[in-house]
């Protein structure tokens, strides 16, 4: 038999009139960590989701362990051991974590669900590889990066020998991200196969045994990790070096767009209760918010942007008071909003990309006048933003729902920063992208800062934060421990407010 549990050779898959793949090639060893990277829109999750069965290839061959397949579906992909965690989760959310991951193959005992059989079964493997969840909790009350380990325990149960993870890092914060390679290493130890999917070349250098590049559908080569470096695989997924550093320039800050003043909100979770927050964003400056996931920050730009109840204190917007008032009401006073799960509240995804870009504005001119729309000055809007913020493919008659994740990404970024209103909220507005659109994203948000925007930037990414903002309030646990220039800001001093403590001159301070 071959050496390889996986081989995929000379794969063609087309949508349409897109090529997604061309020449697809990839190998899995047994016990192999192989990473998977490309631009947005490569075609990385696509090969993936052939390997699974979730459709047919035009052409090429796929070998599972030895065997041809002339035909794949995902129960044929299963019964070989192959189990794949999506880059957008498939959880109920309103049912619970055991509910979940016997869905749809339970244990009969009888007619009736075994649960306590099942519950044996998936603690088994919490040990086995060390990760820890609460099977009794629903979806909807545990952490992003329990939901991943979910998913992979649901794997697990299937029979997964072969587990392909797309992106399940672009939703983790750095310490959860940190806590998944360990699983993925017991996973490793334990004789399993994994495929990981990354935009984050640390992370890729750091996890990998082995690293694939895919650029435009087409195969750009395999590295063993020992024999490469960020800046090699970087020329090979893009054919050239990327710089992210910002020419930062901060003026002056102009009016006061944003007045937070001294707002309370409830949560479920006790660290993210917002507890008296006041804070201002300026037309013509950014402001970055810093902290560890679950401090408070998703609850705060809920408040700010009309999602979740102030319970006491005022939000500011240009000058209105919109305390509590509708998503729309906010709007209208002058905000704009790149959410953090662009899935939930960023697109509609039946809707093409032209419907989803100019659906803010749908009603205002240029696109309908007196009621009517007009339809060519919305494809004539949408062919500029899909040329200016380069989303693949460009023909925007398509739904998003066919657009790679990064590509769905710039969607919702382009929209948001184009109405051009005077506060923008970007919450992680670089998740799942590639470094060059990374580099685009940054230099747009700057260039709506010199425009007159007041940014309020939300990201779990400290470099991003300290590279982007002007000035940077760090909170934890609902309050804000600390505010700085950014030029003053380093890792060091931030995450010492960001675990609670306190800077003091001269020197930081546990507190
Ligand atoms: N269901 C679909 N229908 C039509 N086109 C699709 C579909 N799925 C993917 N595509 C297209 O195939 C190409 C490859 O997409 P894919 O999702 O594989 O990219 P990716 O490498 O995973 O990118 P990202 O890093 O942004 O997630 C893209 O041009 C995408 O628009
Ligand atoms: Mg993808």
């Amino acid at each position: 038999m071959s050496e390889f549990v996986v081989e995929m050779k000379d794969i063609v898959k087309t949508f349409g009139q897109v090529q997604a793949v061309k020449n697809g090639q990839f190998t899995l060893r047994k016990g192999e960590i192989h990473s998977l990277i490309g631009e947005n829109g490569a075609g990385k999750s696509t090969m993936m989701k052939l390997l699974y069965g979730m459709y047919p290839i035009n052409s090429g061959e796929i070998i599972i362990k030895g065997e041809r397949m002339s035909e794949l579906t995902p129960k044929m992909a299963i019964e070989r051991g192959i189990g794949m965690v999506h880059q957008e989760f498939m959880l109920v959310q309103e049912l619970t974590v055991l509910e979940n991951i016997v869905l749809g193959f339970e244990p009969k005992k009888g007619l009736r669900i075994d649960f306590d059989k099942a519950r044996k079964d998936v603690n088994k493997y919490i040990e086995e590889y060390n990760m820890e969840v609460q099977l009794d909790k629903r979806i909807s009350q545990i952490s992003v990066g329990e939901a991943q380990r979910v998913e992979i325990i649901k794997t697990l149960m299937r029979g997964a020998d072969t587990i392909i993870l797309d992106e399940p890092t672009a939703v983790l914060t750095p310490q959860e991200a940190e806590r998944l390679f360990e699983i993925l290493e017991n996973l490793r130890a334990g004789g399993k196969s994994i495929v990981f999917i990354s935009h984050k070349l640390n992370e890729v250098m750091q996890i990998s045994d082995r690293i694939s590049v895919m650029r435009q559908g087409q195969y750009m080569g395999t590295v063993n990790k020992t024999e490469t470096s960020p800046l090699d695989l970087t020329k090979r997924m893009i054919g050239r070096e990327v710089f992210l550093n910002i020419e930062k320039d901060y003026g002056q800050a102009g009016e006061k767009i944003l007045d937070v003043q001294d707002v309370w909100v409830s949560s479920h979770k006790e660290t993210s209760k917002i507890r008296g927050m006041s804070l201002s964003v300026h037309a013509g400056e950014i402001v970055g918010i810093a902290g560890i996931d679950g401090n408070g920050q998703s609850e705060l730009i809920e408040a700010i942007t009309g999602l979740r109840k102030v319970e006491k204190g005022r939000v500011i917007v240009c000058g209105q008071d919109v305390t509590n008032k509708s998503v729309r009401k906010i709007r209208e006073a002058g905000l704009s909003h790149i959410p953090e799960d662009r899935n939930r509240m960023g697109l509609d995804r039946a809707m093409t990309i032209r419907d989803n870009l100019v659906a803010v504005q749908i009603d205002k001119a240029p696109f309908s006048n007196g009621g009517l729309m007009n339809i060519s000055n919305q494809d004539h809007y949408s062919e500029e933003i899909v040329k200016e913020f380069d989303i693949r493919p460009t023909d925007y008659h398509l739904p998003t729902s066919s657009l790679s994740g990064g590509n769905a990404q710039k969607v919702v970024v382009a929209r948001e920063v184009s109405i051009g209103n005077k506060l923008l909220i970007a919450s992680q507005p670089t998740r799942g992208v590639d470094i060059g659109a990374i580099e685009l994203i940054r230099n747009t948000l700057e260039k709506a800062k010199k425009a007159g925007t007041g940014v309020l930037l939300v990201s779990a990414e400290l470099e991003e934060i300290i590279s982007l903002s002007d000035r940077i309030i760090v909170i934890h646990e609902g309050k804000i421990t600390g505010e700085m220039m950014a030029s003053e800001a380093n890792e060091n001093n931030l995450g010492l407010l960001m675990m609670g403590g306190h800077v003091e001159e001269g020197g930081a301070q546990a507190g």
